[in-house]
């Protein structure tokens, strides 16, 4: 029996063992983690994130060949595969600060694989990492005259939130980088075979381990970049009557470009995106690269241009002033199906509008616990309320900033009847019906479309 052992429990670690498991009963997967309180929640059904449709996934496996477990030690000692899937933040001292990935926990994780192996392992790299980690990681692993032999994979996860189980069961595709020497054929011959119990060979991509790691980069730069591009072009669409819903579906049925993340909206977030881009920006400044460095650093200065311009509109067109004004903030999580709040705009805006004196609720169906620990400063200001109806009850303005489904089925009569007039509706997100807001007294305003107003 092939025995795997992933260190790190997280939105990656958790989810992906958890396929594996479900889809090779041959397989046996021990997630591991210095983080207790995590590792007991995968022990229940209330597990320690939200995705949907993962608690089936878990409870498919979990006590048959899905394990977690704290004794990271012996996890590794067991293993024939080791997956590193811990966190690799952008660093926040010293050189490269704010820009370089920081690898302090990965390279602990190598280090203690080191220490406690007594067999050979495949070690594979599954968070994301800047592009030749896995020859100073190797370097690490060797040091001395350790007997054992490691051979390092590079496998990056292109699940996003939200959508992690579909997917996982049926990913684009499958990423493995591995050295063209025997042994790293061999290594990954191994892991395609894993891979290859549940999906097609054919989306099996074999590469060297250095395009492998760059590849993962330059994927959320890409997706990134186009959220950074549409955005852009609403700031234009803003000034010129265009809208930007009819200029994204225009360019979007060119086969060249594709409609794929082409929403305009308030910004991207997400632990991912920004981290990576940076981390780009980073590897391009070490070799010199100073224009490239500079494109890549742009998709973020948008981003930012972005979640600030919401702020100034909401300002300006509630007459210069939100001292004291309620604003009802619907949506903290980056995303839907999501209760992760790493990096959100939500966190940007909030700030914002609290240095303007405005009094903010927020309201999130799954994402309140993570929110009230994003803002410590603002903890006592801010009032945490999950009935959507309650937070909007009284609010000078409703501002959407996650594009959760349910928001499009609210009673939006009941809300404006209960707010302050005139009642202001922000859609940082483009999702709700403006015309209907419009009709029923709303002062409706949203990314890249004419604003919809009753004040002269
Ligand atoms: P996370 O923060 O949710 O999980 C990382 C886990 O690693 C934590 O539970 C932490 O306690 C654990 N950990 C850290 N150091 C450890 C050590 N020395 N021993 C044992 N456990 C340790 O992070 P997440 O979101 O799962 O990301 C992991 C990696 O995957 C990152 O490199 C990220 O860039 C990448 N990634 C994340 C995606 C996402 O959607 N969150 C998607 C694709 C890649």
């Amino acid at each position: 029996m092939t025995k795997i052992c992933c260190i790190g429990a997280g939105y990656v670690g958790g989810p992906t063992m958890a396929m594996i498991a479900k889809k090779c009963p041959q397989v046996q997967v021990t997630v591991v983690d210095i983080n207790e309180a995590r590792i007991a929640a995968w022990q229940t059904d209330d597990l320690p994130i939200y995705e949907p449709g993962l608690l089936d996934v878990v409870k498919e496996a979990r006590g048959r060949n899905l394990f977690f477990s704290t004794d990271v030690d012996q996890g590794i000692k067991d293993a024939d595969i080791v997956f590193v899937s811990v966190n690799t933040p952008t660093k926040t001292f010293g050189e490269g600060a704010g820009c370089a990935s920081d690898l302090q926990y990965w390279e602990l994780c190598a280090r203690r694989i080191k220490e406690v192996s007594t067999s050979d392992k495949i070690i594979v790299e599954k968070s994301t990492l800047p592009v030749r980690t896995a020859e100073a990681m190797e370097r690490v692993l060797h040091a001395g005259d350790n007997p054992v032999h490691f051979e390092v994979l590079s496998n990056p996860e292109f699940l996003a939130e939200g959508t992690a189980i579909e997917d996982l069961e049926c990913p684009d595709r499958v990423l493995i980088g591995g050295h063209q020497t025997e042994s790293g054929q061999k290594a990954l011959q191994a892991l395609v075979d894993i891979y290859a119990t549940w999906i097609p060979r054919e989306r099996i991509l074999t590469t060297n381990v250095w395009s492998s790691e760059l590849s993962k980069l330059t994927a959320n730069a890409f997706l990134a970049q186009r959220v950074s591009s549409i955005n852009a072009i609403s700031a234009l669409c803003e000034s010129t009557e265009a809208d930007v819903a009819d200029v994204a579906h225009a360019i979007g049925t060119d086969s060249r470009i594709g409609s794929k993340f082409l929403k305009a909206s308030i910004g991207f977030g997400g632990s991912c995106f920004k981290k990576d881009i940076l981390n780009l920006v980073y590897l391009c400044e070490t070799y010199g690269l100073t224009e490239p460095a500079n494109y890549w650093r742009s998709v973020v200065t948008m981003n930012e241009y972005q979640e600030a311009r919401f702020v100034t509109t909401m300002l300006h067109s509630m007459f210069n002033t939100i001292a004291n004004k309620r604003i009802a903030v619907l949506g903290f999580a980056f995303k839907a199906d999501t209760g992760d709040t790493r990096e959100s705009p939500a966190i940007k805006v909030c700030r914002k509008l609290a240095s303007e004196h405005a009094s903010i609720v927020v309201s999130d169906p799954k994402a309140m616990d993570n929110a009230k620990l994003e803002m410590p400063e603002l903890a006592d200001d801010i009032e945490f309320q999950e009935d959507v109806y309650k937070a909007c009850d009284g609010a000078h303005a409703v501002a959407v900033l996650t594009d959760w489904k349910q928001y499009k089925d609210l009673d939006f009569q009941r809300i404006y009847d209960s707010m302050q007039k005139p009642a202001f509706i922000f859609d940082g997100r483009n999702m709700l019906d403006h015309d209907a807001l419009y009709k029923m007294g709303f002062e409706v305003y949203s990314i890249g479309k004419g604003r919809k107003t009753h004040l002269k």
